[in-house]
């Protein structure tokens, strides 16, 4: 039976919401401020996109809700993160998130830096407290996660896009792949991982392939979004793109062009999953996200 995709995407954001409450307790803290600032940029906000890879890449595989959240968390912990260090003046200087001061603002650099540090590291703690997985588990999405999000991965393309090396088209891709899609990549591996602990490298040649359509059609929409968007509606500035003479689609294509390629990769990223048994959540998803307003 076909899913409906709002209905799931909210189910898993409350599911994830709830969740990373209780890991981010003030039990224990020695200071205050720091935990306040952790819990500011990661809770009660976002679209929670990663965590329903997580939970719907391990429902495809035979996996549940209760292998996957830990992990879906975790991803999300590392998303809040690179959020907070994005907003950064040294970064895209961006004073607002998900509707909300950024973290820097509302916060100070230092504590926003320090929530990032600490966010991103425990994030780890998470993914080796789900009890619900195997050993092995752990590590296969232990060593994605951190390969993919570090200097390979997300950091490799933030990197990047602080840079001017971007002349053509295919490095905008390969930037797009590296500081958006691996991360998304990350959460559609720890899904699978979360269900399965020997997993086909068939399997994972199509659920990386899809991820990193998705994750270059979903960094479309977001540079898009940067020109068309409802800063109400979007929850941060538009125009910081043009601002900071990034390089983004609209550099090399107008828009209409821009849409019908997000709209192609979005096709191939359905088509490398489709065939699969209960591939609805990540069709559905992809095909979602197009016409998302935030
Ligand atoms: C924003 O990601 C950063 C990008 C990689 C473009 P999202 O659009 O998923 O942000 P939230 O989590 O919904 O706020
Ligand atoms: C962010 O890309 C990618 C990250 C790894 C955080 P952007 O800089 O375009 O994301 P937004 O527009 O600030 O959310
Ligand atoms: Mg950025
Ligand atoms: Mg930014
Ligand atoms: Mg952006």
């Amino acid at each position: 039976m076909a899913i409906d995709i709002a209905i799931k995407l909210r189910e898993y954001a409350e599911l994830t919401e709830k969740a990373l409450d209780g890991y981010l307790t003030d039990e224990n803290v020695p200071d205050k401020t720091l935990i306040e600032a952790m819990r500011y940029s990661t809770l009660g906000g976002g679209k929670r996109i990663r965590a329903f890879l997580v939970i719907s890449f391990s429902g495809m595989f035979g996996g549940s809700v209760e292998k996957a959240l830990p992990f879906a968390c975790a991803v999300e912990m590392i998303h809040a993160y690179s959020l907070i260090h994005d907003d950064l003046p040294a970064m895209d200087d961006s004073p607002v998130r998900r509707g909300k001061p950024s973290c820097h603002i509302r916060y100070g650099e230092a504590t926003a830096l320090l929530a990032g540090d600490a966010l991103l590291t425990y994030a780890f703690n998470i993914l080796s407290d789900n009890k619900n997985v195997s050993d092995k588990s752990f590590r296969l999405s232990a060593a994605a996660l951190s390969d993919l999000a570090a200097h390979r991965g997300m950091c490799g393309g933030q990197a990047i896009d602080l840079s001017d090396e971007i002349s053509s088209e295919n490095d905008l891709f390969e930037l797009y792949y590296l500081k958006t899609g691996a991360l998304i990549e990350a959460a559609c591996l720890l899904g699978y991982y979360s269900a399965c602990d020997d997993p086909n490298p068939d399997v994972v040649e199509d659920i990386k392939k899809y991820a990193r359509l998705l994750g270059i059609a979903f960094q479309i929409h977001d540079d898009i979004l940067d020109v068309t968007g409802d800063p109400e509606v979007i929850g941060k500035p538009v125009g910081n793109d043009e601002k900071a003479d990034k390089k983004t689609i609209l550099y090399f294509r107008d828009l209409k062009s821009a849409e019908k390629l997000e709209y192609d990769l979005t096709v191939s990223a359905v088509d490398a999953v489709t065939d699969y048994a209960d591939s609805d959540g990540p069709c559905q998803l992809a095909i979602w996200l197009m016409s998302r307003k935030k």
